[in-house]
């Protein structure tokens, strides 16, 4: 898994001089840029977002979502103040480290959480345009630069998890390779926005 963190575009940058505090976007060879194969392959990667096993995480409201077809959270689960769980309800009380065998069971993972509310990180309802403007943009994803939002779709175990979902739910189109392959290849042809 962690190989997939070595493109050659990475090993050709020069080593940072000690002053270097440039955002990690502006020290990309320019020779690399190129806004038609950066969008195409935005496109590619945007259904993954999309998607039941990201966007039930990333829900428009403070409720999670459930299923494929992305139902509001049954119990009156709701966000929290940290992204844990409102009151007493805790995402943790039902959500253990590991999926929970058998159908309909909650889906397990360590620190299994929603984006607290000042952060929400919203991907339900977002165009592909509005989606990789958040994605660019440090004020709406938690002060990440653009590489660290590629490190944390390659290794990120929440990420991960959406591709051992647990019984009887469908993981997410492209295989996990593919998906960071792509967010990898968008961001080191300059992450053009798409049209
Ligand atoms: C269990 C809930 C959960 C699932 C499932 C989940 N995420 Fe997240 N995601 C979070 C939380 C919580 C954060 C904020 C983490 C933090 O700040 O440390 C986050 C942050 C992110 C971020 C970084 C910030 C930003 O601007 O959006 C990206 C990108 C992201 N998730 C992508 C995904 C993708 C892609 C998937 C599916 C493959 C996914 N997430 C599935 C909970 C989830
Ligand atoms: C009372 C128990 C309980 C609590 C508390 C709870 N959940 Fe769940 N959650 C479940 C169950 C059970 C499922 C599986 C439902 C199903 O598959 O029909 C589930 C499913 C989910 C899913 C859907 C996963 C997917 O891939 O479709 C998300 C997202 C989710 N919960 C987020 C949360 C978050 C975030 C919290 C805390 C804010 C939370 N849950 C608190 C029991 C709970």
């Amino acid at each position: 898994m962690l190989l997939l963190l070595g493109p050659a575009c990475h090993s050709e940058r020069p080593a940072p001089s000690p002053s270097a505090s440039a955002p990690a976007t502006e020290t990309r060879p320019a020779a690399h840029r190129d806004d038609d194969a950066s969008r195409a392959a935005f496109l590619v990667a945007y259904p993954v977002f999309m998607h039941p096993r990201c966007m039930n995480c990333h829900p428009a409201s403070d409720v999670p979502l459930q299923g494929d077809d992305s139902h509001p959270h049954a119990q009156n689960v709701k966000r929290g103040p940290d992204g844990r769980g409102l009151y007493a309800l805790k995402c943790a009380d039902c959500h253990q480290e590991a999926n929970l065998p058998g159908a309909n069971m909650p889906p397990g993972n360590p620190n299994w959480h929603l984006p607290p509310p000042q952060m929400r990180m919203v991907f339900q309802g977002k165009t592909s345009v509005e989606l990789a403007r958040q994605l660019k943009d440090p004020s709406q994803t938690g002060g990440r630069t653009l590489d660290q939002i590629i490190i944390h779709v390659s290794e990120d175990k929440l990420v991960l998890g959406a591709w051992d979902p647990g019984e009887g739910r469908a993981p997410p189109p492209l295989s996990h390779a593919e998906f960071a392959q792509k967010m990898r290849e968008w961001a080191n042809k300059g992450a053009a926005v798409p049209e």
